[in-house]
């Protein structure tokens, strides 16, 4: 198989073909695909054919799994979440049905995921997309006085899957887990610069005014929700995507409850922003 890499923005996601990720990848091409998901922030596989264990295993290539935190007992591997909306009695449905603003995942802990895998098993014939914000790409064009204004601040992240799964109510539960990060963290791998707070997670920048706050906010996810920024993914089954919560968001779509979707999700350990 020929490996080829094809953007799928200018900036943003690249679809990857010519590797079964259920096989052996060789040094070589693995380090491709690395450069390729630091470089592209998100990337994709189409026609894959995966189990627990292959997902796993391939995940695994990106850095040590993260076992799931948020939600107890979510599936039998540790680091396996179902995001569906089917009942079934021998796993959790987790993030059912509903749109979903953006967000980073697990930013509300210390040492939020740094990548997530979703592998498609079934997909709503329209809607249940998931779109792909450029952190980066935004944070490049921020005008200066916002910019001045975040640089070196800090944002309170909080998420509470019991009260606001998929929008913010802004009562999020006092047991809720949170955490403060920097409102622009740099990338570990390729140093640069991303917006890091986003409309799902984020409740406030520290130290400043409710006011002032919630316009610098609101002043930021208006860039990353810019439509140039953004790559919509529109799932087929046997998709494997894997994108890089340190720079960028994602957000879903609202599909019919009656549809039903299905996506294992895997996530990836990461470090405390800086
Ligand atoms: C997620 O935030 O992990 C779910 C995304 C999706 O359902 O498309």
């Amino acid at each position: 198989m020929d490996f080829k890499v094809i953007p799928l923005t200018e900036d943003l996601g690249a679809e990857i073909s010519g590797v079964d990720v259920s096989a052996p990848i060789s040094a070589e091409v693995l380090k491709c695909i690395k450069q390729t998901w630091f470089e592209r922030g998100v990337i994709l596989f189409r026609k894959q054919v995966l189990t627990v264990e292959s997902q796993t295993k391939f995940a695994e290539c990106f850095g040590e799994l993260q076992k799931v935190r948020t939600v107890a007992d979510a599936h039998p591997h540790p680091a396996v979440m179902m995001v569906t909306n089917v009942k079934n009695e021998s796993m959790k449905a987790i993030l059912p049905e509903g749109e979903m603003q953006f967000h980073s995942d697990q930013c509300y802990y210390e040492r939020p995921a740094a990548g997530t895998m979703l592998y498609a098993i079934e997909v709503p014939p329209t809607g249940g997309d998931t779109l792909f914000s450029d952190c980066r790409a935004a944070y490049s064009v921020l005008e200066p006085a916002v910019r001045t204004k975040c640089e070196n601040e800090r944002a309170l992240f909080v998420y509470d899957y019991g009260n606001n799964p998929t929008s913010k109510d802004n009562v999020s539960g006092s047991a809720a887990p949170r955490y403060a990060h920097p409102v622009f963290r740099t990338h570990p791998e390729t140093g640069r610069k991303s917006i890091y707070v986003n409309r799902l997670m984020t409740d406030h920048i520290i130290g400043k005014s409710e006011t002032e706050s919630r316009n610098l906010l609101e002043a930021l996810y208006v860039v990353q929700e810019s439509s140039r920024f953004i790559y919509r993914h529109k799932w087929q089954v046997g998709d494997v995507i894997l994108w890089d919560n340190r720079c960028v968001l994602h957000a879903r779509t609202d599909f019919d409850p009656n549809s039903r979707r299905m996506l294992q999700r895997v996530t990836i350990a990461g470090d405390r922003p800086y």
